[in-house]
């Protein structure tokens, strides 16, 4: 069989021909409810919503979309500070030789009055965000590292949470080498990605990411809603979508098919699509300069390569003019959408005019699709140059 993907009208995709019918465990363990259950004693808790999308269920050829709402999260614009609160709480509980099962955040603050603990961490935005913001409920400094190029808005929204924000002369995948560096006796590097020696805390960022899908599945059963049989995760390196992977891989649609999996990525940082075809971990080189800022990653994080070689049915790859429409689409159904976060609606609508995509897919017209929008207008000057008007202006879609 080849392992060349299909090239089309700003689309490309990869059959997996490793994927299998469950993921592996690397030391995880059985998905658990722990990191919701202490995510909901966190200020300003709430779980975000599920909008049942049926408007651009009937424009895709589906019976249903089901989009989970990450546009504001724990008073942030993207679901990242789940990664973050629960990595940072196992970083500190660590570095403070208590177990994170009875750690609680007013706990740890005052375990950290004084001790001159900064949080590190590379980011393309969102990640880092949440670190900051961890750092300042906790009484912390940080130190937050980005690539250069990174918008304005961004870095603003970092430093607004009191970090110290440092640009790095490369791409994310550089910032990432750079971060490493910082690692001391009082800074602590709270990264979503993993490298040789350094796992326990990005394993951390998978488990608190689970918070969504709990969620998601609470959501379905109260509404009586249909479960997914296709779900899909816009990847950088790879975590949210292995949190994913790990929730729904070896589960079944209401037919009793597996539930199909997707995962998707701008087509100038495609790192797990090459890993895939390659059979093993590849680069891809930068400078990587799509819109989707959280997606442009040149190289998966190695924890979760394997849940995502083994998990995912077709990996695709889109060009930005496919998450520009998602954007437009999504703000039509009330939805604000930034670039990362509508990427996997880009990918569904690049499928809609492509017949062998969309079997590879599952998109048939009983099929119910699950996407999250990880992010809201993180980069409004884009979003507002996109969408043709502020996020301000989107009228919010009522609680479906
Ligand atoms: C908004 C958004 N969505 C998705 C992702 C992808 O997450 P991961 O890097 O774990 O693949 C990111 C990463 O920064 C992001 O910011």
């Amino acid at each position: 069989m080849s392992t060349a993907p299909t090239v089309s009208a700003g689309v490309s995709w990869y059959v997996n021909q490793a994927a299998a019918a469950t993921v592996p465990d690397l030391g995880f363990g059985a998905v658990s409810r722990r990191p919701l259950e202490r995510h909901a004693t966190l200020p300003g808790y709430a779980p975000t919503a599920l909008h049942d999308v049926g408007e651009l269920a009937a424009r895709l050829g589906v019976a249903s979309l089901l989009v989970k709402d990450e546009s504001y999260r724990l008073g942030l614009p993207s679901f990242k500070i789940l990664g973050a609160s629960w990595a940072t709480m196992n970083a500190v509980a660590g570095w403070l030789g208590r177990d994170v099962g009875d750690l609680t955040l007013e706990a740890a603050r005052d375990a950290l009055d004084g001790a001159g603990v900064t949080l590190v961490a590379a980011t393309d935005g969102n990640h880092g965000r949440g670190v900051a913001r961890m750092a300042r409920l906790l009484g912390a400094a940080s130190t937050i590292l980005v690539p250069v190029g990174t918008a304005r808005a961004r870095i603003e929204g970092i430093a607004s949470e009191g970090a110290e924000v440092r640009v790095v002369d490369g791409t994310y995948d550089d910032a990432i080498a750079a971060s490493a560096l910082l690692a001391g006796p009082t800074a602590l590097v709270v990264s979503d990605t993993s490298w040789p020696g350094y796992a326990a805390v990005p394993r951390a960022v998978v488990e608190g990411y689970s918070t969504m899908f709990h969620e998601v599945d609470d959501e379905i059963a109260r509404r009586g809603l249909t479960a997914p049989t296709v779900v899909a995760f816009q990847s950088g390196v790879g975590a949210f979508a292995a949190a994913g992977l790990r929730h729904y891989r070896g589960r079944t649609g209401p037919e009793g098919t597996p539930v199909r999996t997707v995962v998707v990525e701008p087509s100038t940082a495609n790192c797990l699509m090459a890993s895939a075809r390659a059979g093993q971990m590849m680069e891809v080189p930068g400078p990587h300069r799509s819109t989707m800022a959280g997606l442009n990653c040149g190289l998966p994080s190695e924890l979760v390569w394997p849940i995502l070689q083994a998990g995912t049915d077709v990996f695709v790859a889109i060009d930005d003019r496919w998450t520009d429409e998602a954007m437009r689409a999504f703000a039509a159904a009330g939805i604000v959408a930034g670039e990362s976060g509508a990427a996997t609606l880009g990918a569904l609508l690049a499928a809609a005019d492509q017949p062998e995509l969309r079997e590879s897919l599952g998109l048939t017209a009983d099929a119910s699709v699950l996407l999250v929008d990880t992010e809201g207008a993180t980069d409004p000057e884009n979003y507002a140059a996109v969408v043709g008007r502020p996020p301000a202006d989107v009228a919010p879609r009522s609680q479906d």
